[in-house]
């Protein structure tokens, strides 16, 4: 029997420079794909996998992101007094249950490692998820429980991959394959944003992880890789050999939202699945493609 999974970590306090300007003063997990801000996705995907503790690390002084998820009670008011209670729901359905979010602040930009790291103490020496708001999986089921799914066979650490174009692989932490049965590919090794020519194989960790305590240990050492960086992938590669790791090809499709063209795709896609601007959505946007 593994450790059931009921803590997420949620890091957004990254400075989002690839989405400058408009990360100036919003941060990018506020930034919305149709209607709804990426961070609503996250938790969604989060609530919809089991998690009961939800833990948002920070920026130093950035509060817009967990007062997004708060209860807006003036503007509850309004709503109900004017009968508006489709709008009404759309802004109290998906907030996390009472006492469910704790936030965290990482002081400085160190990177992903080290607002990982700075949940430590929350995490509490338990198996816990991390989900990376930007990195917008469109699934059913979403593709943190399909991880909660896979992890409940195999143990240990086990993140979403996807193949990427080999000339994309330093973007990504890659896996270096040991072997591969059904949708799981066991890692020998990790290499944290690899040469295309260097990369181990194509196959590319996305913003979605179920990691076992002892990475957290390995945090401790705060060692920067790749950007110098603290380094989620130094630390959990260091970990193999000792945990088991697999790479789950998740089913869905996922679109990387912290650049903006990825964004602009994810806008389209969830616009075109839905009942009420699907209908319309290739009409209007023919006369420019
Ligand atoms: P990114 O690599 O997308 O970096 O971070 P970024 O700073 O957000 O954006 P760019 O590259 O400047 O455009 C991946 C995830 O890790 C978080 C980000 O918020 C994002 O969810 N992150 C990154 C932190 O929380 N802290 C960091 O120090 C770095």
């Amino acid at each position: 029997m593994v450790k059931p999974v009921t803590k997420a970590v949620f890091p957004v306090a990254g400075l989002g420079t690839r989405f400058l300007p408009a990360t100036k003063v919003v941060p990018k997990e506020l930034l919305p794909v149709v209607d709804k801000p990426l961070i609503q996705y996250a938790v969604d995907e989060a609530l919809a996998a089991g998690i009961k503790d939800l833990i948002l690390v920070t920026a130093e002084g950035e509060n817009l992101i967990s007062r997004y998820l708060e209860h807006a009670d003036a503007l509850e008011v309004v709503l109900r007094e004017r009968g508006k209670e489709l709008e009404l729901r759309s802004i109290t359905d998906g907030l996390p249950p009472p006492g469910s979010l704790t936030c965290v602040v990482q002081s400085e930009p160190l990177g992903l490692g080290h607002a990982v790291w700075c949940a430590k103490e929350l995490i509490d020496e338990q198996p816990f998820a991390v989900i990376l708001p930007d990195d917008l999986v469109q699934a059913d089921p979403g593709c943190l429980a399909q991880m909660v799914a896979a992890y409940g066979k195999t143990g240990g650490n086990v993140v979403a991959v996807e193949d990427v174009p080999r000339e994309q692989t330093a973007r990504y932490g890659v896996l270096d394959v040991e072997m591969e049965y059904g949708r799981l590919a066991r890692a020998r090794g990790l290499v944290e944003k690899p040469d295309p020519v260097e990369a181990p194989s194509t196959l590319s960790i996305i913003g979605r992880y179920i990691l076992q305590p002892e990475v957290l240990g390995y945090l401790d050492r705060q060692e920067c890789g790749a950007g110098n960086e603290i380094q989620l992938t130094d630390a959990m590669a260091k970990t193999i050999g000792k945990i088991p790791f697999h790479g789950l090809r998740f089913q869905g499709r996922r679109f990387d939202c912290g650049n903006k063209l990825g964004f602009i795709v994810a806008n389209v896609a969830f616009a075109a699945a839905r009942e009420d601007l699907g209908g319309d959505i290739c009409e209007v946007l023919a006369p420019f493609i």
